[in-house]
């Protein structure tokens, strides 16, 4: 039998140019198919006798073992000229999963988009805050009732101290720095920081000491406010109820109720008709209280003041029709799943 001595070299040599993965799966069945010259020479050893058909045996395999190690080893290299071929740089990438935005984030987005038209500069205020900014600038003297309404954690300056609850606080015990209990200091940050007019809204995270179905320890709000000259309660009235319509998109009942607020005078609480749920109470507002204003070195003879503050779980979940707040915060795939980006 002929075994031609040069397959090994042919072969390598058309294997370099080889340009896709068909040309190679081509000539690897010219090598190695069924009717290339090796596979039928072994189908013709019958016909040897049996001593040059041992040795014929015995060089072919070699060849063989050859050949398929030779296009194993290429053919690594050949689907990387494969990839190469089939790459389009316009194609849009994998989507890469990285979840949804959460529902109280989209609401959070919702209030601001209805208020940046308007000109209003998002503020964002400190979540630990001290007795100040929270109570005291917005008007709640110390010792005053209303302080009760908003229990909160207390961060203790001093180690020593065991003071946690504002509700016998004195001046004595009363830690420096608490988690603040609304938005509403973020009206003292701004004033000091700014120049009037001012048209600020600041969303962010409130603390209380509560807990259940419908008030969490942790909450979100977004407090907003304006100081300009002749601000009416007519203003705030107007802005209130539109973005309430907005926001539901929805012709609304829409009642202000009229309320205490240490930092607003007069003050109201908004509610809205929901449903078959009644009314419902959504928001607090007032005109900003002169003290408030004076405090923070506004001139009361030329600027006045609005201001509201609502709670965004309570307006999600008249949204999204969540009947337990803690479902926001229990991480539970099957509940966040339902509010897709
Ligand atoms: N800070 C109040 C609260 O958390 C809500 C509030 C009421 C904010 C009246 C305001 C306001 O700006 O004018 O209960």
């Amino acid at each position: 039998m002929q075994i031609p001595q040069d397959l090994i070299e042919t072969a390598t040599l058309k294997l370099k140019s080889v340009q896709s993965e068909a040309e190679f799966f081509q000539l690897r069945s010219q090598y190695l198919g069924k009717k290339s010259f090796i596979i039928s020479a072994f189908s013709k050893l019958r016909d040897l006798d049996p001593q040059s058909k041992a040795s014929a045996a015995k060089e072919l395999n070699i060849l063989k073992s050859k050949l398929t190690k030779l296009f194993e080893d290429s053919l690594a290299s050949i689907e990387s000229i494969g990839e190469h071929d089939q790459l389009d740089v316009t194609l849009p990438a994998d989507p890469y999963l990285i979840g949804s935005e959460h529902p109280i984030t989209k609401i959070s987005q919702k209030v601001i988009d209805y208020f940046i038209p308007l000109n209003y500069q998002i503020f964002s205020g400190n979540e630990i805050e001290t007795d100040f900014y929270n109570f005291e600038a917005l008007n709640f003297p110390e010792n005053h009732p209303a302080r009760q309404m908003h229990d909160t954690f207390y961060l203790n300056s001093n180690s020593n101290s065991n003071s946690n609850s504002n509700s016998n606080s004195n001046s004595n015990s009363k830690s420096e720095y608490l988690l603040r209990t609304h938005t509403s200091n973020t009206q003292i940050n701004s004033m000091l920081k700014e120049d009037m007019p001012l048209y600020m809204l600041s969303p962010g995270r409130v603390y209380r000491c509560d807990s259940d179905t419908t008030h969490l320890p942790m909450f979100t709000q977004i407090e907003g406010l304006v100081v300009d000259e002749d601000v009416t309660f007519g203003d705030l009235k107007g802005i209130i109820i539109d973005f309430l319509e907005n926001f539901f998109n929805e012709k609304m009942e829409v009642r202000f109720r009229p309320s205490y607020f240490p930092f607003t005078e007069p003050s109201a609480e908004v509610d809205i008709k929901f449903g078959n749920q009644g009314w419902l109470e959504i928001l607090g507002c007032g005109m900003v209280h002169p003290n408030v204003l004076k405090g923070c070195n506004v001139d009361t003879k030329k600027y006045r003041g609005f201001a509201f503050g609502m709670g965004i779980e309570r307006l999600a979940m008249l949204y999204y029709g969540v009947s337990d707040i803690r479902d926001f915060y229990s991480s539970n795939l099957d509940f966040l799943n339902q509010f897709p980006s």
